[in-house]
């Protein structure tokens, strides 16, 4: 049984659920924590997902109303369904609840990407992997910085290093969208405009840091195109921030836009100002250079190579990294070759077995 709920964990499942599908039956299951057509349902289509057996329809909610609404109906469906593992990905509320509802039925939990640490539990990311990491039986992790930090907490059975399943997607995804068509669309020219992304509740619900952004975004030398996350639109609005950005030609705020016409930005972006941890990775993929907008990241090995700042919600930071932003000579393979999903399967099925 494979959980699911946010956006992330859509392009995450994509390519597992493939493989798995060639040996196993899969029962794929939707939590509903994002649930607008933009955010849900465009991924499913695009990148061939096949269709939840089963919606909770969960919705948005507090971290506490939203880990409890999934719970109940998840060991509810654990009962009836008794599955060999369930497999649960990334970091978000729906990973928490899959892993929590499963490991107290005994139910084996395999975790993809295991072992990513911020080291900072105010973010409810971090809270999410620490509990999933410690509850999981099968441990996935995308780098050798994952396993090693599995280990300093004494995780060692059930660790298997196995490539990160997010660039099995980016490249099974590439040549399946024209980027010419898309950066036509947005009226943008390859190589001269910046592409953003703020998501983070950290950058998002605080006033000062979500205004220190903005402002940087609308200082920089190039255009910069903007897909705006739903819970930045509303926290925009409340902090009457959201005219500035509209209102600014250089600064672009758009609605969300599927896996493809992203991957298509981003490729033809001179850089990527982003706190997405996924969009720090897939820059990498296409040697997009980035700026994380966030004081630290787990992704620590694109800083270690060059490829990635840290620059925080420091206006300053953030301007002076976008007017430098650097394309090492240096690129190697950080994430495995993009025959993770297999892995993953196979590591499944040598650490849980399955019911004859
Ligand atoms: C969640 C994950 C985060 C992940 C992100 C990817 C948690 C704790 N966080 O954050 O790790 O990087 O997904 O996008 O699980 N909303 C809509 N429509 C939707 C979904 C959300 O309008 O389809 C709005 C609602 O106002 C909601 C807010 O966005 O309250 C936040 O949604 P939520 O699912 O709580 O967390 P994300 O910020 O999306």
């Amino acid at each position: 049984m494979s959980i699911v709920g946010a956006r992330p964990q859509f392009i995450k499942a994509a390519p597992v659920s493939r493989a798995l599908r060639e040996r196993h039956v899969e029962l794929l299951v939707h939590t509903g924590q994002h649930y607008d057509h933009a955010m849900s349902e465009v991924f499913f289509e695009e990148l061939g997902i096949p269709k939840p057996d089963v919606n909770l329809g969960v919705g948005s909610g507090s971290h506490g109303e939203q880990t409890a609404e999934m719970l109940v109906p998840l060991e509810k469906l654990l009962l009836e369904e008794s599955p060999d593992c369930v497999v649960v990905y990334g970091d978000t509320n729906s990973t928490l609840a899959g892993a929590l509802a499963a490991s107290k039925l005994d139910v084996p939990v395999a975790h993809v990407e295991a072992g990513l640490r911020s080291f900072d539990r105010r973010m409810p990311e971090e809270i999410n992997r620490v509990v999933s990491d410690h509850l999981s039986r099968v441990l996935l992790c995308p780098t050798p910085a994952a396993v090693g930090n599995l280990r300093a907490e004494g995780v060692v059975d059930g660790v298997e290093l196995v490539g990160d399943v997010m660039l099995d997607t980016a490249l099974y995804q590439t040549g399946r969208t024209d980027t010419t068509d898309v950066l036509s669309s947005f009226g943008l020219a390859p190589g001269a405009y910046l592409l953003a992304t703020v998501h983070r509740a950290g950058n998002t619900d605080s006033r000062e840091r979500l205004t220190a952004i903005v402002e940087a975004l609308t200082s920089l030398d190039l255009p910069v195109i903007w897909p705006v996350h739903p819970r930045t639109a509303k926290m925009l609005a409340a902090f009457g921030v959201e005219d500035r950005v509209v209102a600014r030609g250089d600064l672009r705020a758009v609605t969300p836009v599927s896996y493809g016409v992203m991957l298509a930005l981003l490729r033809g972006a001179a850089g990527v100002l982003t706190d997405s941890g996924g969009m720090q990775k897939e820059a990498y993929f296409f040697s997009v250079p980035c700026v994380t907008l966030r004081d630290e990241t787990e992704w620590v090995e694109t800083v270690e190579v060059g490829w990635n700042v840290l620059a925080g919600a420091d206006r300053a930071a953030i301007v002076a990294a976008a007017g430098r932003l650097d394309r090492p000579d240096r690129h190697p393979d950080l994430y495995g070759d993009g025959h993770a999903a297999p892995r993953v399967v196979t590591a499944i099925e040598r650490h849980v077995g399955t019911r004859a």
